[in-house]
């Protein structure tokens, strides 16, 4: 009962500095670890629906360098769909990445994942009648994104976009969005609203999923009342990717509908916070069945 999910994003690597603190504007500090890790949201959320037994296909553009090479070949151990991936005259994506005290700080040079176009993805138009579910974020252009809703759209497809970085959105997108996974701060600016939360989920019953890191998610049900999905305690150690895990799990688990769809995204995003790196802590489906198993 695993979705086929089709994923439109950004390919990037992680380069993670571990500190003390975060450096301030024109000060020199030294970190204390360095480590080179597989990244971008489209990537990330490629790898945690594929760990968790979903078919997936990964539209995207990787430079032709060494970075490039590596993650290609990262994404096909993964098992991920990886035909319709360009490699283009520019360089791989990149995350300049600092952890802090707990936190995160990131710097993303996009490079290749520029090149992502609507072009590319006409030419790969198969993709789209073959998925049950398509599924974008905003690391590559906002047109290759809308071109991505109309063509889910044309092939009568649910679109998910998890609006991430945050970015104001056009109202056209907006009405070819099936669901808009959020963060608090991204729903604002996504909407450019100043409205609390409550009145934004509640003006789209089950059409936005707002994440609430350890809390949970929460959205508003069909008769506007607000749902509270509870998340998992966990200790974190790197909440980098826990988004994309969500994501990529809550596509992974379409078919389940939203209420138990999100409940397993809760799960899977718990445990991928307990390890260092996005892509590390991102359970497989036994995993995912024994973390669950555990909480009963
Ligand atoms: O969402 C986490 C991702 O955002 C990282 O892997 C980094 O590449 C940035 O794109």
């Amino acid at each position: 009962d695993m979705s086929r999910v089709l994923l439109i994003g950004s390919i990037n690597m992680d380069l993670v500095v571990e500190a003390d603190s975060f450096p301030r504007q024109g000060e020199t500090l030294f970190g204390h670890r360095f480590a080179t890790y597989p990244g971008g949201k489209g990537a990330n959320q490629a790898v945690a629906a594929a760990r968790l037994g979903a078919t997936v296909s990964l539209i995207a553009c990787l430079g032709q360098d060494a970075f490039g090479e590596q993650l290609l070949a990262g994404l096909k151990a993964e098992g991920i769909d990886t035909r319709w991936i360009s490699r283009v005259d520019a360089a791989t994506g990149m995350a300049s990445i600092t952890l802090a005290g707990g936190d995160n700080a990131i710097l993303v040079v996009p490079g290749a994942n520029n090149a992502v176009s609507a072009a590319q993805l006409d030419a790969a138009e198969q993709a789209f009648i073959d998925a049950d579910v398509v599924l974008a974020q905003l690391e590559v252009p906002l047109a290759t994104v809308e071109h991505a809703a109309m063509l889910a759209a044309r092939h009568g497809k649910p679109f998910i976009l998890n609006p991430a970085p945050a970015q104001p959105l056009p109202a056209t997108l907006l009405q070819q969005v099936s669901l808009l996974t959020p963060n608090e701060y991204e729903l604002a600016v996504a909407l450019a609203s100043q409205q609390p939360w409550q009145q934004l989920l509640a003006s789209r019953p089950a059409g936005i999923v707002m994440t609430q890191g350890s809390q949970g998610a929460s959205y508003a049900d069909a008769q506007g009342g607000l749902q509270q999905i509870a998340g998992f305690p966990v200790a974190a150690v790197d909440s980098t990717g826990a988004g994309d895990t969500f994501n990529g799990a809550l596509a992974a688990f379409w078919r389940l509908g939203l209420a138990e769809a999100v409940r397993r995204a809760n799960a899977a995003a718990a445990l991928s916070v307990t390890r260092q790196g996005a892509q590390s802590g991102m359970p497989t489906l036994a995993e995912l069945q024994h973390f669950l198993d555990q909480q009963a």
